[in-house]
């Protein structure tokens, strides 16, 4: 099929890489030139592990094509997925659309022939019905049906959760259409992929409504993980009991830092929005809210403790600033509230991430990028392990700090307290 992606960003950028690689002709367009000639020149923007490697083989087949140019890509494509983002409103918290309705705007000028229009991009309920008005203003509506499609992709894991989704959901009102997408997805689907169909409407609430249970199923577990730091608990033990009962599911289970990223603290904000203009009370959404900007607070007053309440001019070494693992992404990272605070306190901040230096930290005094787990470490009085890159989970402490009674908090419980204890360690970990 000849697809069209607007928006070449992680949405855009995996999944129209991915759709190439299934044998489709993809169009990836993108109003940002210099984005869309690093491309064209094989450099890729975002940090996303295997990414690199299937460009580079789509490409030169020609299966993917990078441009700025979206009426050649529309007017060539049966299929427009729409990819573009949809962040937090400047006024509010609501989901700021602008960047949808003027997309649809302006692929509505070169519908030539019957189109689908697809929405991949996470958008609030009815926001299918709005972008059917704004193409209807330019076209007939037998020239095109605006269906939705949420995307469900992690960063750091996107081609992997692309080829191998859980569900593929489609919100169409049309079922021709949805037999269409179906055939799109049929490589996918006979891997296992479970094809579920519902109304236009049904797919935007059920993108939101899980991501907000994914949020709401972490920030339980911290407290949880809290109860244990009490009670001489294992919150591991906690995670795996509850785990095992699958209408619980053991996924999503793992206590640490307040959740961050572009999706979970922006979704959740914008989903509460909509529950209000519609006079729902989504109270539960909006406690894992206030939960999650609570964990900052409470991993901040941990590391107090750690100190002895005593952080100025202490050495503070930081393993890993991003949100999570194998992305570049500083977004709503628990790392952006926690180095400032420490930093204000006097602290002397090293920090090394795997993805690199942080411009975020550029400005901040006493604040240093380090090369590598040695260098961060070097006099360190505290090393905090904030994100769980690979090479963080087999680290031999006795060789790194020369300073002999440096401790160690492990925000993503990567070592074992019971062996850090035997090895005379300074241990300090999240709910155990
Ligand atoms: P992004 O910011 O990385 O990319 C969006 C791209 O769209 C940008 O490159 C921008 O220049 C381009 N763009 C904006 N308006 C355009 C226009 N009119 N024409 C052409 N290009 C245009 O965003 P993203 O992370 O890919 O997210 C996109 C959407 O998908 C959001 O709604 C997000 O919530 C959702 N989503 C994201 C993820 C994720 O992991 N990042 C996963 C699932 C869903
Ligand atoms: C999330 C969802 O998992 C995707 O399904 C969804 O498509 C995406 O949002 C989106 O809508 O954009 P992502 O933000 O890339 O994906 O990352 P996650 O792996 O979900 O992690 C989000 C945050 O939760 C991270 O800070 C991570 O450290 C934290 N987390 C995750 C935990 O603290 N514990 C866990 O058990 C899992």
């Amino acid at each position: 099929m000849k697809l069209c992606m607007i928006g070449a960003g992680y949405v855009g950028l995996v999944s129209g890489a991915c759709f190439a690689d299934l044998g489709n002709t993809v169009y990836c367009v993108d109003k940002d030139l210099d984005k869309v000639n690093m491309l064209n020149k094989g450099k890729i923007p975002i940090y996303e592990p295997g990414l690199a490697e299937l460009i580079k083989k789509n490409y030169s087949s020609k299966r993917l094509i990078f441009t700025s140019n979206i009426g050649h890509a529309i007017t060539h494509s049966d299929i427009i997925f729409l990819c573009v983002g949809t962040p937090t409103s400047k006024n509010n918290k609501s989901a700021d659309l602008s960047y949808v309705y003027k997309a649809a705007s302006e692929i509505s000028k070169f519908i030539n022939k019957f189109k689908i229009i697809v929405t991949k991009s996470t958008v609030p309920v009815t926001t299918g019905d709005k972008i059917e008005k704004i193409i209807l203003q330019k076209k007939r509506k037998k020239l095109f049906e605006v269906i939705s499609n949420p995307e469900f992709l992690r960063e750091g894991e996107a081609i992997r959760d692309f080829r191998f989704p859980d569900r593929i959901v489609i919100g169409s009102n049309n079922k021709n259409t949805t037999r269409k997408l179906e055939a799109l997805y049929e490589p996918l689907i006979k891997k296992g992929a479970t094809f579920f169909a519902t109304n236009r409407r049904g797919a935007e609430i059920i993108k939101y409504a899980s991501n907000a249970f994914l949020a709401t199923k972490i920030s339980y577990i911290n407290e949880i993980a809290n109860l244990c730091e009490k009670t001489n608990v294992n919150i591991e033990d906690v995670s795996i009991g509850m785990g095992l009962d699958k209408r619980i599911g053991s996924r999503f289970l793992r206590a640490g830092p307040a959740y961050g990223g572009s999706c979970f603290p922006k979704d959740t904000n914008a989903l509460t929005v909509t529950g209000d203009l519609y006079k729902t009370n989504l109270s539960i959404i909006k406690t894992v809210i206030k939960s999650n900007a609570k964990r900052k607070k409470i991993l901040i007053n941990r590391i107090k403790q750690i100190l002895s309440n005593k952080i100025k001019n202490k050495k503070i070494a930081i393993l890993g600033v991003t949100f999570k693992p194998n992305t570049d992404d500083m977004r709503e990272s628990s790392s952006l509230v926690v180095i400032p605070y420490l930093q204000k306190k006097g602290a002397i901040i090293n920090y090394y991430d795997p993805s690199g230096k942080k411009k975020e930290f550029s400005k901040l005094k006493n604040v240093f990028f380090c090369k590598s787990i040695e260098t961060v470490s070097l006099k360190a009085d505290l090393i905090i392990i904030h994100t769980e890159w690979d090479e963080f989970k087999s680290i031999d402490f006795r060789k790194l700090s020369k300073n002999k009674r440096f401790k160690i908090y492990d925000m993503r419980n990567l070592y074992s307290p019971k062996k850090m204890k035997k090895l005379g360690f300074n241990y300090f970990s999240i709910g155990r």
